[in-house]
């Protein structure tokens, strides 16, 4: 039987077959994983009868995983996590660095899912969990049985807008349905991430009252990520919930006392690597200003970036001139989300962006865990 490892030559694709003989598995076994999503999308789902996929996709697919669980061993004593919305992974990989045994990201968004896939280490699979009964058959198989996964994960934020500007929108309910599928799995515990100003949004408030209702104490912080080990100013609503007052209230505690006292800047956390001593973050209005110095935190990195355009009229804040400065690269932007510098991307550069904007920063991701991990290790005890 002739055996191919690499892709077609003329057309630079991989069949099922060719993918199975570089994966080391039977046809049939990757037509089984691609129907549960553990696969990147095909670059085309029927050419000759069959899916295909570029070589660059399957490339990143096949990467060495940076900070995957292999190269964290994950604590048998924690309980496992399922990551809801889990986008390309920040939360999941900041979770896994911080010892959790993080078996599975769900996900309705494909390259956010290919690109989990490309490095986490375990499945992601593309859910649409506005569709809370489909989401709670699919998730049925990880409570059947011992250990019971803790469930994480950050609900679109875009619809609680900042007072006043925009009403509640359809993606403000899906934290209402986030709490809807924890409320009926009753994991051993939550965390749920926000931007900060969802605290005073009734959708939010109604989704806490339904895991409080479920029997869960939860409480609340407002972590800002420049404290937590990230160069970037980025404040999120951390809610996390247990069954045990003291081991939630602990929680709390220890994620109030672990934090710098100090703003992690972009020189503290890349040197002298940037090459130049500001950059240009283009702002939503110029009534704000564009170009940032390295000492100091990032500004809150979002799902677009742009150049400098020809006409910035500056900003008396600015503390360098335009010519000064240039705009972060995309790989720059993610290693200030921290996401380790091997971590592969996959999608159109505009999807990249914005992944990269949505994650929530790995290491504010493992500040947390890293948080929990301690409280339920003094439990154990
Ligand atoms: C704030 S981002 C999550 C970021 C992620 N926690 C991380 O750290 O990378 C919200 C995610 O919700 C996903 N999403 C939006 N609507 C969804 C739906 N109906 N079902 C599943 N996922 C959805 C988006 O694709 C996006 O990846």
């Amino acid at each position: 039987m002739t055996t191919h490892t690499g892709p077609d030559e003329a057309t630079g694709l991989y069949d099922v077959a060719r993918l199975a003989s570089l994966l080391g598995k039977t046809p049939a076994t990757i037509r089984t994983m691609r129907s549960r999503g553990q696969l990147p999308e095909p670059t085309s789902p029927d050419i000759n009868g069959g899916a295909v996929w570029a070589q660059e996709i399957i490339e990143a697919f096949t990467a060495p995983k940076t900070g995957s669980i292999g190269e964290t061993p994950c604590d048998a004593d924690l309980p496992p996590v399922v990551d809801l919305f889990a986008g390309c992974g920040g939360l999941s990989l900041g979770f896994q660095l911080a010892r959790f045994d993080v078996l599975y990201g769900f996900d309705n968004w494909p390259c956010a899912v290919d690109t989990y896939n490309a490095n986490l280490g375990h499945p992601a699979e593309i859910l649409d969990l506005s569709d809370v009964s489909a989401s709670i058959e699919r998730l049925a198989p990880f409570f059947e049985k011992p250990p019971r996964p803790a469930i994480i994960g950050g609900p679109p934020c875009q619809d609680f807008s900042s007072a006043g500007k925009r009403k509640e929108g359809a993606r403000a309910d899906l934290t209402e349905k986030y709490a809807t599928i924890v409320a009926h799995y009753q994991p051993p515990l939550f965390v749920m991430e926000n931007v900060a100003r969802a605290a005073g949004a009734a959708a939010y408030n109604r989704a806490l009252d339904t895991m409080r209702e479920a029997g869960y104490h939860i409480e609340k912080i407002v972590l800002n990520a420049d404290r937590c080990g990230v160069p970037q100013t980025r404040k999120r609503l951390i809610a996390f919930g247990t069954h045990s007052e003291a081991l939630t209230a602990r929680i709390l505690n220890l994620l109030q006392e672990n934090q710098s006292p100090h703003p992690m800047t972009i020189r503290d956390y890349f040197g002298n690597r940037l090459g130049v001593e500001h950059y240009y973050r283009h702002p939503r209005s110029y009534a704000r200003r564009g170009i940032f110095s390295i000492d100091e935190p990032s500004p809150t990195i979002r799902g677009v970036n742009r150049p400098i355009p020809a006409g910035y009229p500056g900003h008396p804040g600015d503390t360098a001139p335009a010519c000064e400065a240039r705009p972060l690269t995309t790989p720059e932007r993610a290693e200030v989300q921290t996401f380790p510098p091997g971590f592969a991307w996959v999608g159109s550069r505009t999807n990249v962006e914005q992944m990269i904007g949505n994650a929530v920063p790995v290491r504010l991701g493992k500040f947390i865990g890293e948080a929990i991990a301690q409280a339920w290790r003094e439990q154990e005890i």
